[in-house]
């Protein structure tokens, strides 16, 4: 079979599509046949090094496809299954994945492969970070960076639903109208503004209850200047570099007479979805939510195996809006 195959960690050249034995089918496993891979800021961090990784293996973490062949002791998928999963390690740049029957789920059929593909890592994180991080309600403000990308769309979308005020950064002008759509009530574009200026102006002085932040290096110190008194920091990824150590004296606890007392999370995903039962039950949420209209997907580029080296360019030069996918079939 086909697969983006990394020997070395590093630069875009180190993507290479190369050929591999099929994956054999241990007791518990399913092997799926794969139509779409997600693409993800993560499978940039595993391709540079910045998570260290036993070598060599097989890029990507989410996917979609059937089912075609079962271990002994998987009893809950049939051959000719349609599923997807969104966080694994078996690599899903590849024409067929083995993967635990455990982390996969059936795809309803309202919920074609392009949109399972689309949804299912960053619709997930979305759904963890906005009800269980920091569970969004009426009279809460959010301010979400980078709010046209792929999990930004999505968190925007779920933190209207649930009653709350959002604030986004973006920076350029096709992105801040993505995110206006999205239902933004406030958007500032960062590469040209200061958010902080614009958070406190907006907010009358008041700051944020929380921040989502997923761009780290560039963003992150200053997030403390927008929290309101007790706001909460939600760091969870570093798109634009490593965030620097914090001081937790001056940081959290002594900011100002009125505010200060912050709290800071660096969540992942698999510390909230750990077990089928979980991913079930927030997967269903997700689907109903697409499925219902209530959430939109916006999926943006399609790229190949072949291609696979432009999909990393894109997301790393920040080209992409949205999410973007591989079309392995
Ligand atoms: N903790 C978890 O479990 C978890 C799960 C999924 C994703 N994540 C994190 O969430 C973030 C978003 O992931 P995604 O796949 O949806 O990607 P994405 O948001 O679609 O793409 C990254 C975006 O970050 C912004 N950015 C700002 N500075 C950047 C820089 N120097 N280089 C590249 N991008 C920069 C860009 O938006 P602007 O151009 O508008 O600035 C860019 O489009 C990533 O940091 C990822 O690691 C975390």
């Amino acid at each position: 079979m086909k697969a983006i195959v990394i020997e070395k960690q590093g630069g875009l050249d180190q993507i290479n599509l190369v050929e591999v034995p099929l994956p054999e089918v241990k007791p518990d496993e399913i092997l799926i046949k794969l139509t779409f891979a997600g693409i993800n800021f993560v499978d940039i961090y595993e391709r540079m090094g910045v998570y260290p990784i036993p070598l060599p293996f097989i890029l990507g973490k989410e996917g979609v496809g059937t089912i075609i062949n079962k271990g002994e002791r998987v009893k809950q998928f049939s051959l000719g299954e349609r599923v997807g999963f969104a966080y694994v390690t078996g690599g899903s740049y590849s024409e067929y994945i083995a993967i635990n029957a455990e982390h996969a789920v059936a795809l309803p059929p309202e919920v074609d492969d392009v949109i399972a593909a689309s949804c299912l890592l960053q619709g997930l994180t979305s759904y963890f970070l906005t009800h269980d991080t920091f569970h969004l309600q009426p009279g809460h403000t959010a301010l979400i960076h980078a709010a046209a990308g792929g999990v930004g769309l999505l968190t925007v979308q779920m933190a209207k639903l649930l009653g709350a005020k959002v604030i986004g950064t973006v920076s350029t002008a096709r992105k801040l109208k993505l995110a206006e759509e999205a239902g933004a009530d406030y958007l500032i574009r960062y590469d040209e503004k200061d958010f902080v200026k614009g958070v406190m102006h907006w907010t009358e002085g008041v700051g944020v209850d929380v921040v989502y932040d997923s761009v780290g290096a560039t963003t992150f110190t200053r997030s403390f200047e927008v929290l309101k008194n007790r706001g909460t920091i939600v760091s969870f990824g570093q798109s634009s570099g490593v965030i620097p150590p914090i001081d937790l004296n001056s940081r959290l606890g002594n900011r100002t007479q009125q505010r200060g007392s912050f709290y800071v999370t660096r969540p992942v995903i698999r510390h909230y979805i750990d077990n089928q039962e979980a991913l079930k039950f927030k997967t269903n949420a997700l689907f109903n939510y697409i499925i219902q209209g209530k959430i939109r997907i916006l999926v943006g580029n399609q790229y190949t195996l072949e291609n696979c080296r432009q999909a990393h360019q894109d997301l790393e030069n920040r080209l992409t809006l949205g999410k973007s996918i591989l079309k392995i079939i």
